[in-house]
């Protein structure tokens, strides 16, 4: 395969890949997901806010559960039909969330999330932008919850 661009994948095996260590580390192992199908039933029914998006670039899904008390968010839950990208993204994404106030989880932006990463390829930029949006109406449904 020939290198045509710095975010291309370069060769035949992984330790080509470009993507950062982190992000394998989360997509092998991603963080805040569901075991089961009850499991996410059993998380809903407490949840305080949800939040779902699908991506126009791709038609990938993902859907964000949150848990809030005294204004921070105390658990956060994710699943997605999303790529690799995606679930590295938003792994990490509920790490970066949990103990943090509404204010400070509403500030968070793709751009801190890729960062936390440490990069990730240009064209798979966009797939940090779901789980990111899905936070955002998951903030939305709490805020319209508490009303
Ligand atoms: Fe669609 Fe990554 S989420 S390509």
């Amino acid at each position: 395969m020939t290198i045509t661009h710095k975010t291309e994948v370069k060769g035949k095996n992984g330790e080509n890949w470009l993507y950062s260590e982190n992000v394998k580390k989360h997509f092998f192992h991603p963080q805040n997901t569901f075991k089961s199908q009850e499991e996410e039933e059993e998380f809903e029914k407490n949840a305080d806010g949800i939040g779902e998006v699908g991506s126009p670039a791709c038609g990938d899904m993902m859907r964000m559960y949150i848990k809030v008390k005294n204004g921070k968010i105390v658990a956060c839950r994710w699943k997605t039909f999303g790529c690799a990208s995606a679930i590295a993204s938003t792994s990490i994404l509920s790490e970066m969330v949990i103990g943090k106030t509404i204010d400070d989880a509403r500030k968070i932006t793709p751009q801190d999330i890729v960062q936390k990463l440490n990069g990730l390829p240009l064209r798979k930029i966009h797939c940090s932008v779901l789980g990111d949006k899905a936070l955002q109406k998951a903030i939305d449904a709490y805020e319209k919850k508490k009303k």
